[in-house]
């Protein structure tokens, strides 16, 4: 190896000899950055170069700037500004090297080193609780349905039997699609406001008999807070055939519920109105938490606010003049009967798990997802 570079003060001032000065040091850490092996060369080479204190950089600041004279120093600090950026850029480029029968030496790769490790994903708790729900209804012979999350009025509304003015269909409640007024009502976008609209569309399509399960993400005009969100996942439910009554509609729901909560968990039904659904009914669980005894050794039981049961799910016999927009595909109100229910996924899973928040299944967290892993 050649003698080392040493920086050297400069008499001579001129565009000339500056350029010279800095082209012999550029060279010589060149020559240098080429000429390191290992790590600790790597380490001793940026040290000597930029080192803070009395690196080569350092030293040509206090060496030939300090020591210009006064017409020369904006000259020269320019030059000098120049010739850092470049030993700068030597220095953050440099890499250790190979030798001379071409193998690279500090790079070896070692392969006892653990690997890189891949953290396995996790079923996010709300989509592992409609996956087992609508797994219930498989096993009853149900399949799956999906539909289309931007609906129009007319599947959302107009066809599941709301009335024109309906307040459901008020902005405060409903998200729409901007830009529909020019539109007749019934083809004006939105996003749906809950998975029943694919009862409509899937008899469409299908004759009867039909038993569905429909999972998906539904949306409303509801500012987040602990229990609202405006974005949520539903699991709706149609039955339709000859002669299904609502003793079918209760057990087949009284069925799933202790399959899906336990065997030992209750339901009970109470009056309630849908629009396409007549008559039409809440169903309650007794609470799987106190077992419906409304409290918790000497606490109220909160989930269920110390009734022994909670609210599941809405549902009812398919209203007539909802298979009337279906009627010619087979769904002649006076040949065929139904049931229907649609249930929130959200509340289910927050419920199942104990989470007090709903918020917390949307903001991405993974310490909180971590604990479904
Ligand atoms: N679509 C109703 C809701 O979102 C639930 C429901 C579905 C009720 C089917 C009855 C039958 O509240």
């Amino acid at each position: 190896m050649s003698v080392a570079y040493i920086v050297s003060k400069l008499s001579d001032y001129s565009a000339a000899a500056l350029e010279k000065a800095a082209a012999e040091c550029v060279r010589a850490c060149e020559n240098e950055a080429s000429a390191v092996r290992n790590d600790g060369e790597l380490k001793a080479f940026r040290d000597r170069w930029v080192g803070r204190k009395s690196g080569i950089l350092s030293q040509i600041n206090d060496l030939w700037l300090k020591g210009a004279p006064k017409d020369a120093k904006r000259e020269a600090g320019i030059r000098v500004n120049e010739l850092k950026a470049r030993i700068q850029e030597l220095v953050d480029r440099a890499r250790v090297g190979r030798d001379d029968s071409g193998s690279a030496t500090a790079e070896r790769v070692d392969i006892s080193l653990p690997g890189v490790r891949r953290p396995m994903g996790a079923e996010h708790p709300v989509i592992k609780t409609t996956n087992e729900m609508v797994r219930v209804f498989q096993k009853l012979g149900y399949s799956v349905a999906e539909g289309p999350v931007v609906e129009t009025d007319y599947y959302n509304f107009e066809s599941l039997n709301f009335p024109p003015n309906h307040p459901a269909r008020d902005t405060q409640d409903t998200l729409f699609i901007a830009g529909q007024r020019g539109k007749p009502q019934r083809e004006r976008l939105l996003l749906r406001t809950h998975t029943s609209p694919v009862q409509i569309r899937t008899m469409e399509k299908m004759r009867p008999p039909i038993r569905i399960v429909i999972p998906g993400t539904v949306h409303r005009n509801d500012p987040p807070d602990a229990s609202h969100s405006p974005m949520f996942h539903q699991i709706e439910g149609l039955a339709v055939d000859t002669n299904i009554t609502f003793g079918d509609l209760k057990g087949t729901l009284d069925h799933a519920m202790k399959e899906f909560f336990g065997s030992s968990v209750k339901t009970s039904f109470r009056p309630s109105f849908f629009p396409f659904t007549e008559p039409s009914a809440e169903m309650f669980v007794s609470c799987f938490i106190c077992g419906g005894s409304g409290r918790r050794g000497a606490d109220p039981c909160r989930p269920c606010k110390q009734t022994g049961w909670i609210e599941i799910l809405g549902c009812g016999m398919v209203d007539p003049n909802v298979f009337e927009f279906v009627k010619d595909n087979g769904y002649d109100p006076k040949k065929v009967s139904g049931f229907a229910f649609g249930m929130g996924a959200d509340r289910i899973a927050l419920l199942k798990y104990g989470v007090d928040d709903l918020q917390l299944f949307f903001q991405g967290d993974v310490r909180f997802l971590q604990q479904w892993a």
